[in-house]
């Protein structure tokens, strides 16, 4: 905490900074009593703020009778000014643990500044209280130490960032939060207009459309820290309203735009304390998914998927060779260290894989003692057994899990299979790790919505080789894409965009939308790609898990000051709430 704290304000020294060296200076203090004792005729009061804590003893012969009175009073998170002299404390009284154990203040006076009514939870760190308690009352949760470390954590890295782009000629831009929809595959929020009866504007869910315009303008390097709104089911690493750090480029390709980023982190990193090699590794989409069963790997750890169709292709065991025979595909990961789960833990996991699609889970367990325990070995040839073995690097100790399914249910059945066994096996994942992942495809199937849909976003510039088969074969065709993955989330997402009309015609075309559509929701994006368009690309990075997964926590509501309930409520402010009928028919709005 640097000198500039104690200007501007009350205090002469914040409650963190205080050490030996300081002995004998005179000071004032504010903040808010934490513990106060009673020794013996002394009171001992712990003062709290930002910085930190600093012991204050009130001795009856150093201060008024008045002020003794008061201190003898004093309730829990009372703020209070005291002026005093900074003195060593006795050897027997050194506290190791705090940063300023050495010394004491001997007050000379106590104010108090404002009084407080019983805290519904104490503010101190590592609190069981639940979340919900602790989201009413945030302005106390937020006293409390580990919450002020979170958001200081996440004002270090925003900063950070903006530095670094500042530095290389990056323009912060602000787009509208009033604006039409941008899809990024979740739902709007909408806003009713007032003087255009019917019609609404969607909250952004990323400033995608205003920073490629800000492109066609000229502007050539643009960053915003952005507020983002999607209405989707939230998770502990998604929130409704959530920042990126958002950037966008001209007259770049890809590989300029995730070296941009490199350096942007490097820098990060380097101001948070964090150490990470540069450059980062590049891995295809389509080797993640085969190794990982996902596109953002956590490869901190081994237990990757293996592909063993081939070796089951004849298999006895028709599960498996039916689904080999007819294009599917039989992977499986090895959890060393649960070949001696009782058979009941181990078909406990069949839910897990239940839950991502499968429609079975078979196992093999090879005990630590030589045994080897499972419904299914029967069915195999004794060279299918060995091969399969072989290909699992099978030792004493370990357990097989199987998906035989197509290629998309078995890569989430066992991904989630992996993440599961690492947390149940306390795999070590140490440190952090990023990566990218490059080249995903340009389109998936949406089987609920019987369409196809961008894999990215539909502005995401097809690979040059495939720009012919966007309508003709569109799950074919690549795309110019770069994840930012770290420890397993995915903390940034960019692309190429298309800068061509056509091109972008037809990708919305081939995402279900008439020509007409096109003209009436992204005619001014065609009108702009017709007017110039610079080649361009960029990237957002989501910022609230970055700094979640920097600051070592569990859920992006902890960075964040004033999140959001899974059910996108706030019990702090009550929102959303209620509005007034007359609210409602100015906005033209009837509610069912
Ligand atoms: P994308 O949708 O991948 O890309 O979002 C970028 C990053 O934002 C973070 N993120 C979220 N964080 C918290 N809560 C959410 N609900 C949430 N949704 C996304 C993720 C993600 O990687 N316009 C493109 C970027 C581009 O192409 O430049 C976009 O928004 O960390
Ligand atoms: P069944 O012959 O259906 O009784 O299945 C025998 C074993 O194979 C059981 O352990 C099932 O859970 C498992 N199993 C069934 N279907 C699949 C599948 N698609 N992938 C992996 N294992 C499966």
């Amino acid at each position: 905490m640097t000198d500039f704290m104690n200007e501007y304000c009350m205090h002469t020294a914040t409650c963190g900074e205080l050490r030996r060296g300081d002995v004998g200076r005179e000071v004032v203090l504010t903040g808010w009593a934490w513990h106060n004792r009673d020794h013996g005729g002394l009171i001992f009061i712990d003062l709290r703020d930002r910085a930190g804590y600093t012991q204050v003893v009130v001795d009856p012969d150093c201060v008024s009778a008045d002020d003794f009175a008061k201190a003898e009073h004093l309730g829990r998170e009372y703020v209070l000014k005291i002026a005093g002299t900074v003195r060593e404390r006795g050897a027997e009284a050194v506290n190791p643990n705090m940063a300023t154990g050495e010394i004491e203040v001997l007050a000379k006076s106590v104010e108090v500044l404002n009084t407080s009514v019983t805290p519904p939870f104490s503010i101190e760190d590592g609190i069981e209280t639940d979340e919900t308690t602790r989201m009413k009352w945030r302005y106390l949760d937020i006293r409390r130490p580990e919450m002020y470390q979170a958001l200081h954590l996440r004002h270090t890295v925003a900063q950070a960032m903006r530095g670094a782009l500042n530095e290389r000629g990056f323009l912060e831009v602000e787009t509208p939060i009033l604006a039409n929809s941008t899809p990024e595959g979740a739902r709007d929020y909408i806003v009713p207009s007032r003087p255009n009866p019917g019609r609404f504007y969607a909250l952004p869910q990323s400033p995608q459309q205003f920073k490629q315009m800000l492109m066609v303008g000229g502007i050539e390097r643009y960053y915003q820290i952005a507020r983002c709104f999607r209405d989707e089911d939230l998770r502990a690493d998604r929130q409704p309203e959530f920042t990126q750090v958002d950037i966008e480029m001209g007259f770049v390709q890809g590989e300029d735009v995730m070296n941009l980023m490199e350096d942007v982190m490097a820098e990060t990193l380097a101001a948070v304390g964090v150490e990470h090699a540069f450059p980062l590794q590049r891995m295809q989409y389509r080797e993640s998914m085969d190794r990982f069963g996902n596109d953002r790997p956590d490869t901190r750890f081994g237990m990757e998927l293996v592909d063993i169709t081939d070796i089951v292709k004849d298999t006895g065991f028709k599960v498996f060779s039916s689904v080999a025979q007819s294009g599917g595909v039989v992977k499986a990961i090895n959890a060393k260290g649960a070949g001696d789960w009782s058979r009941g833990d181990v078909e406990k996991l069949a839910d897990i894989a239940a839950e991502n699609g499968a429609k079975g889970m078979a196992w093999i367990a090879f005990t630590s003692d030589g045994k080897e325990k499972s419904p299914i070995i029967k069915f195999f040839s004794d060279e299918e057994f060995a091969a399969l073995k072989e290909a699992m690097d099978v030792e004493p100790g370990d357990l097989l899990l199987f998906a035989a399914d197509t290629y998309e249910v078995a890569s989430a059945v066992l991904s989630a299979l992996r993440l599961h066994m690492a947390d149940a096996l306390n795999v070590p994942r140490e440190g952090h790790q990023l990566l990218w992942v490059v080249n995903f495809p340009m389109f998936r199937y949406d089987e609920d919505e019987k369409k196809y849909a961008a894999e990215h976003h539909p502005f995401t510039h097809v690979l040059d080789e495939d720009v012919d088969k966007i309508e003709s074969d569109p799950l074919a065709c690549g795309s110019y894409s770069y994840d930012l993955v770290m420890d397993g989330f995915e903390v940034g997402g960019g692309t190429i965009r298309i800068h061509n009309a056509d091109e972008q015609r037809a990708v919305l075309r081939t995402c279900g939308l008439t020509d007409e559509e096109i003209d009436e929701k992204f005619g001014h994006l065609i009108h702009a790609l017709e007017l110039g368009a610079p080649p361009h690309g960029g990237i957002a990075l989501g910022l609230d898990r970055l700094v979640m997964l920097l600051g070592g926590k569990a859920s992006i509501r902890d960075v964040i000051a004033f999140p959001k309930t899974s059910s996108a409520s706030d019990p702090m402010t009550g929102a959303p709430s209620a509005v007034t009928g007359r609210q409602l028919k100015e906005v033209n709005l009837r509610t069912l």
